[in-house]
């Protein structure tokens, strides 16, 4: 049955495919925009990626502001919604702690109070790292007992995108656990073009790593040849948010989008590489030592290592069996990833030549 949403993040990467698939299946669709005077290109845009313009709608605001900068006539308009998606944040390297807090915590619990305040269920995306539970002990969070975490700690050691990422799950889960509302949270893994077209935006890290592969600037495999960078396509993302965000049995609860045939980290650069022309490179380095070079003023910009990025290639497996079951019962699967890296390889050198 077509009800209508409200999407927060619309015009991001993953939000544009979720309006897309949202759109294409009927759902009228309430998009918050900073710059709601873009929805033509947004409407276009979207369109182009096979959904239905006609059912997107703009409403002005920004979740940095107090109840979310909606005019009363906006939060009219998204009183009728069913579903509030919650993908808007900070997404970038380098955010200082104050930033990541104010758009990605405190957002995040504005956008879960105007779910509250609707009754209706919130679907956020939060991110796959809180899965790994030796991580969360490593970086000093408390996962039983999150109020005893001391979060400036925590970001000061995996920066202000993760660090804020991890803070609003646990902030959002309380918040909407004292309100008595539902949620559902799906946690990707790096999120990969589109299987089909390869459509992928600038400023994606998969972008970035492709670029730097193109430009011979990897000179070594961060980690082990153990070590991967899980990821999940686009479209199977956003295929599993629609059908969680709907799914009465689903509320409550959290779901991981990651495929677990993802290729070793060696095993992605020489695919991206093959597909790129260029050389992979062969030799490892510890991440360790990555981090220590990281630190030297001046080095990391020559040599583009992001300290932040290093936290996402681990050896650790995920348990997918909650995934799998959900997959079953949605006729859901991930649709082969050699494919996908290389179209979205092709797509990255075709429109992002960066
Ligand atoms: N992509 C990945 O690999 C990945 C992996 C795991 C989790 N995630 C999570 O998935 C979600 C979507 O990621 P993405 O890759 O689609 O991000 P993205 O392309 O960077 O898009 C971010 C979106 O957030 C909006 N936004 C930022 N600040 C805002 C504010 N103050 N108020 C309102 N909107 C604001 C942006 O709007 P403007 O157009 O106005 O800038 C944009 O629509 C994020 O929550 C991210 O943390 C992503």
């Amino acid at each position: 049955m077509a009800v209508e949403c409200f999407v927060t993040g619309g015009s991001g990467f993953v939000g544009q495919h979720l309006l897309a698939r949202l759109s294409a299946t009927g759902h009228k669709t309430w998009v918050l925009m900073r710059n709601p005077e873009n929805i033509a290109s947004l409407r276009e845009q979207v369109g182009q990626l096979g959904g239905n313009p006609a059912n997107i709608h703009a409403v002005a605001g920004d979740i940095s502001r107090d109840g979310l900068g909606l005019c009363e006539a906006d939060r009219q308009c998204v009183s009728r919604v069913s579903v509030v998606f919650h993908l808007a944040a900070a997404f970038s390297w380098g955010l200082t702690m104050e930033r990541a807090r104010a758009i990605n915590v405190q957002g995040a619990l504005r956008v879960a109070r105007l779910a509250a305040s609707l009754g209706v269920r919130l679907l956020m995306v939060g991110g796959y790292m809180v899965h790994n539970l030796a991580f969360l002990g490593r970086i000093g969070v408390d996962h039983e007992c999150p109020e005893n975490t001391d979060w400036p700690a925590v970001y000061s050691r995996v920066g202000g995108y993760e660090g804020s990422k991890l803070e609003s799950h646990f902030a959002v889960i309380r918040y909407l656990q004292e309100a008595r509302v539902d949620y559902t949270i799906v946690h990707p893994a790096t999120v990969g073009g589109h299987s089909e077209s390869g459509h992928i935006l600038a400023g994606q890290p998969l972008v970035e790593l492709i670029h730097n592969l193109a430009r011979g600037r990897f000179k070594a495999v961060p980690g082990s040849a153990r070590h991967w960078l899980p990821m999940v396509s686009v479209d199977y993302l956003v295929t599993l948010m629609t059908c969680v965000a709907f799914d009465p049995l689903l509320a409550n609860r959290q779901v991981l989008a990651l495929n677990e045939h993802t290729p070793s980290l060696p095993g992605l650069l020489e695919a991206l590489a093959k597909t790129l022309g260029v050389k992979a490179p062969r030799r490892h380095v510890a991440i360790g030592l990555l981090r220590w070079l990281a630190k030297i003023p001046g080095l990391a910009a020559r040599l583009q290592i992001r300290a932040e990025s290093l936290n996402f290639i681990q050896t650790q497996r995920f348990d997918m069996s909650e995934s799998q079951q959900l997959e079953r019962k949605y006729r859901l699967t991930h649709p082969d990833m050699a494919q996908t890296l290389e179209r979205t390889v092709h797509y990255v050198m075709a429109h992002l030549p960066g």
